[in-house]
Order: structure tokens, then C-alpha cells, then sequence
């Protein structure tokens, strides 16, 4: 390895790696969940390049209150938040996307350490790209080894990375730990937990409960960019498996399921109808409201950040929030 003493052009400063994941498993996803008793579509899918532009969309909405409270803790807590991460890090983030609130961030360590790896890992290539390219501009003795693949098993992402010899510090950011269902966020914690050392820390963003008339129209604005970016998923079922989706037999529904303590998403089925998807020979019928649930969002507070934390082996050193206490920022430290 050698250290640079000048900023060296952007594109030695970036490497993409590509990680498992298949062209044929949105096929099989898509099998697999429209064949079910309760249709259902993993979210992954949502973010290809009109997706991610769609969900980046989201977060200027005045309703999606989610992208600036967690901006608010980090502003206000970045230079501590960074005092706790330690010296010499290596920072990886999960479904990094656009990586905005990651430059709080690194707008502190890049003024304390004189050079930083940034490992963002994301499903969607082309916003791995587009944003590497915006952050080398801007930071120059940033390193960037970007990774396609899926934040499930981050354990994979982080073998594919040359040794480090200080801290690994994970970011989670945006609440995206919310979309997993509960079983699948341990599993995956506990993945990324077998290939941290102990100290090693994971900043996870996670959206706190609050009021329905709050939660509600966050996931269902009135300009309808949330309901596009559900309905893209079937924009690319008809572009990619050769479906015939009518988008206008289908809306968007959002709902805050209290006792589950969730935002379900859904795609609803306005009337009887069947669609066919000729690359999976399969015809699947609609009966008249039937749904696609698409996302869940699951909300949190101090106690289920604590199971979350204990059931895989994390134990947690800060808790920040903003003003309003509708979202949190936890350091999740590797026990
Ligand atoms: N961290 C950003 C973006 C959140 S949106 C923020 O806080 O605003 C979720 C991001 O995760 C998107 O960029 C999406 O492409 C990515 N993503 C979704 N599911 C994924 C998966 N299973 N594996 C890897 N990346 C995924
Ligand atoms: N992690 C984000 C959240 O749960 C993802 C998200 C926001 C989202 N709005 C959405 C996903 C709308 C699908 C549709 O807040």
C-alpha cells in the first residue's frame, strides 16, 4: 500500500467491488412472492437507478421528516459521535445511497485523520458510483472501495476489504434497519457482529414512535413521490421479467400497523384482474384490494434498541436523538 502525499486523481481513489448478488434473483424474488398466499416483494428492489432517484426525491419532501431529524443529531452531535468512534477508522457504511448526512460525518473525520477508507455498500451500482464520484470531488484524501451487494450479510462485504489496523466503524444510517422484519435485523446484526473485533462500533439510525398524523403521511405525500416510488417496482417487473402491470389498476397504500408497531406499504389491487410475466411463464390473478405488501418500516424506542442491541452481541454506548426525540442515533460498540 502506498500513502499518497498529494490528492491523486478521483478515479485511483475509488475502487467498485461486486459482491453475490445475482441478475437472476430478482426473478426468483419475484417468483417467490407474487406465488404466495400473501403476495409480498423483497424492498431491495425498489432502488434501481429511477428508484434511488425516487427515494433521494423522498427525502426533500416537507412529510418525510425522517431525512432531517437524523441530519439534526448528527449535526449536533458529530464531533462527539466522532470522539467515540476513536482514532485511525475505517468507515464502512450499509445502504449508503446518496451518503448526504455520511458527509456530517465526514466533513469531522476528514479534519482528523489525514486519510480515510470509506466502504460504501449498496444493492444499486449506479448510486455507488454517482455518489463516489460527488465525494472524491470534494474530499480529497478520501479512499473509496464501494461494494454491490446485499447489507444482509455484511460479513461478506467486509471480507472483501484489505486489513485495517484501526477500528472498523459501521454506519446504518436512515432507518433502513427498520425495514428489515425482527428476525432478519438480528440475523443480520449478528452477521455483521462475527466480522467486527470487539470496540468496533456501528452507528445505527433508527426512527423512533410517534403520532400517526406524524408517521402516516410520511410514507404517503401528497405530490405522490412515495407512491411512484412504490409503483416503480412494477415499472421494472414490466421492464425487466416482460410483465404487463397496468399502473393504473394498482395504488399505493401506507399505514401505520400500531400493535406491530410498523409502516406497511402495499401496492393495491383497484380491481379483478391478471397480470402475466412472460420471462417467469406466470400468470398471477388479482382478486379486487388485494395487495403486494412491499416495505415495512418498523419503528423503535430505547427498549427495542436494547433487545436489538443485546441479541447480537452489541451492548450500546450513546444514545443521541434531536430535539423533538423522533429519531435516534445509537452506538451500538461490539461487546
Ligand atoms: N443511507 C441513506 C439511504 C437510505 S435508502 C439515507 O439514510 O438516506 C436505503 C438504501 O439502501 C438505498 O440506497 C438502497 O439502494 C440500499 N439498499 C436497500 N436494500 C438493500 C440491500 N438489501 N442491500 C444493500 N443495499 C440495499
Ligand atoms: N428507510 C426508509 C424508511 O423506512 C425507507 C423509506 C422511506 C421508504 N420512505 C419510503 C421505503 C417509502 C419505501 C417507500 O423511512
Amino acid at each position: 500500500m502506498c500513502a499518497a502525499a498529494v490528492p491523486v486523481s478521483p478515479t485511483s481513489r475509488f475502487t467498485l467491488r461486486h459482491g453475490a448478488v445475482a441478475a437472476g434473483d430478482f426473478a426468483d424474488d419475484v417468483r417467490r412472492g407474487l406465488t404466495a398466499s400473501r403476495k409480498s416483494l423483497p424492498p431491495r428492489w425498489f432502488y434501481d437507478e429511477l428508484g434511488s432517484s425516487l427515494f433521494d426525491a423522498i427525502c426533500f419532501l416537507p412529510e418525510y421528516y425522517v431525512m432531517r431529524a437524523e441530519a439534526e443529531v448528527l449535526h449536533a452531535h458529530a464531533s462527539e459521535i466522532c470522539d467515540a468512534f476513536g482514532a485511525q477508522v475505517r468507515l464502512v457504511e450499509l445502504g449508503s445511497g446518496a451518503a448526504r448526512k455520511t458527509r456530517i460525518l465526514l466533513d469531522v473525520l476528514t479534519e482528523r485523520q489525514r486519510e480515510l477508507e470509506y466502504v460504501p455498500v449498496d444493492v444499486d451500482a449506479s448510486m455507488l458510483e454517482r455518489s463516489a464520484r460527488e465525494l472524491l470531488a470534494d474530499y480529497p484524501h478520501l479512499r473509496i472501495t464501494a461494494v454491490r451487494a446485499d447489507f444482509a450479510s455484511p460479513s461478506s462485504s467486509l471480507a472483501m476489504l484489505g486489513p485495517h489496523r484501526g477500528r472498523n466503524v459501521v454506519l446504518f444510517l436512515g432507518s433502513t434497519i427498520g425495514n428489515l422484519d425482527p428476525d432478519a435485523a438480528i440475523a443480520m446484526l449478528r452477521d455483521l457482529r462475527s466480522a467486527l473485533s470487539r470496540g468496533d462500533a456501528l452507528l445505527l439510525g433508527a426512527d423512533l414512535r410517534k403520532p400517526r398524523n406524524v408517521l402516516e403521511p410520511a410514507y404517503d405525500d401528497p405530490l405522490g413521490v412515495t407512491a411512484a416510488f412504490n409503483k416503480n417496482l412494477l415499472v421494472r417487473m414490466n421492464r425487466e421479467l416482460n410483465a404487463d402491470f397496468a399502473l393504473d389498476r394498482f395504488t399505493h397504500r401506507a399505514f401505520y400497523n400500531e400493535p406491530l408497531g410498523r409502516i406497511e406499504m402495499h401496492l393495491v389491487s383497484t380491481q379483478p384482474q391478471r397480470v402475466h410475466l412472460a420471462a417467469l411463464d406466470l400468470s398471477v390473478d388479482f382478486a379486487e384490494a388485494e395487495t403486494i405488501h412491499t416495505e415495512s418500516s418498523y419503528k423503535h424506542d430505547e427498549s427495542t434498541l436494547a433487545a436489538l442491541a443485546q441479541s447480537s452481541g452489541f451492548t450500546i454506548a450513546h444514545l443521541w436523538t434531536d430535539a423533538r426525540a423522533w429519531f435516534a442515533d445509537a452506538l451500538f460498540v461490539a461487546s
